[in-house]
């Protein structure tokens, strides 16, 4: 479970968060929605301490971060090591294959036995239906490929939650609805996730919960659901304004 608390946090004069409170539950997705420039990523990167807000307490599971205090090395890097962040540029290793991307960490941050790792790679590659693409280099795939591929290698660290800022807002729609139905897939697991998106057909299949904010501030908090039936005119115009955003 991850529980935010009285969370402030101010750019110069510009307050990015006001006052958040909220919870993530576990083995759920938690879809935030909001306008542009409403806090969306700095609230998703806050919860992996690469946003640090000045106040407010942060839980995650048993562990307890007050952002007014001082933050160890060690504590940062325990969340870093139970929260996965998927990026929207994928951010693979260019280097290393689509298969040395995906056991790089478990191998050298988790320690697990190579062997093992690579079994699982190779599991994970064929769960977002890339088990032909293990020994290609990044630049050889597309980019709905190269993120699913991130999925992937954010899945085999095992997190506790994995965090995805507009996971496909890089990708033209075709793209878009692969990477989209590998995280349906994974959202059915019950793998506990956080997603920003612009999507609202998506967020309406995969939400269990959501958080729509605006301004800095929580205006909605609740099941996906409810939020879609909602009769708050600033939520309606929201959704239609989005969706009519994807019909063009
Ligand atoms: N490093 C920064 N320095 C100064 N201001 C920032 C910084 N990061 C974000 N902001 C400001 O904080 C506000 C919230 O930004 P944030 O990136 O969280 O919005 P967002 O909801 O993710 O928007 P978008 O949908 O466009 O990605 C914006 O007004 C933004 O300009
Ligand atoms: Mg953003």
């Amino acid at each position: 479970m991850i529980k935010l608390e009285h969370v402030h946090k101010t750019f110069a004069e510009h307050k990015a968060l006001v006052d958040i409170s909220t919870e993530f539950p576990e083995h759920k997705t938690t879809v935030i929605l909001g306008p542009s420039g409403s806090g969306k990523s700095t609230l998703l990167r806050s919860l992996n301490l690469l946003e640090r807000p000045e106040s407010g307490t942060y839980q995650l599971d048993d562990l307890t971060i007050n952002y007014a205090e001082p933050i160890s090395t060690a504590t940062t890097l325990d969340v870093r090591r139970r929260t996965g962040m998927v990026f929207q540029g994928f951010n693979l290793f260019p280097h290393l294959t689509v298969l040395q991307n995906l056991i790089e960490g478990p191998v050298h941050v988790l320690k697990h036995d190579k062997a093992a790792a690579t079994k699982e790679a190779q599991e994970l590659l064929a769960k977002v239906g890339l088990a032909d693409k293990a020994d290609v280099y990044p630049n050889q795939l597309s980019g709905g490929q190269a993120q699913r591929v991130a999925i992937a290698r954010s899945l085999a660290m095992h997190p506790d939650y994995i965090f995805l800022d507009e996971p496909t807002s890089a990708l033209d729609p075709e793209l878009e609805l692969e990477v989209l139905k590998v995280l349906l897939k994974i959202a059915r697991d019950q793998q506990s996730m956080i997603i920003v998106t612009h999507n609202m057909a998506f967020a309406q299949k995969v939400a269990d919960k959501i958080l729509f904010v605006e301004d800095g501030q929580i205006q909605f908090d609740g099941s996906s659901q409810d939020f879609f039936n909602t009769d708050n005119a600033r939520i309606k115009a929201f959704v239609s304004a989005m969706t009519f955003a994807t019909l063009d």
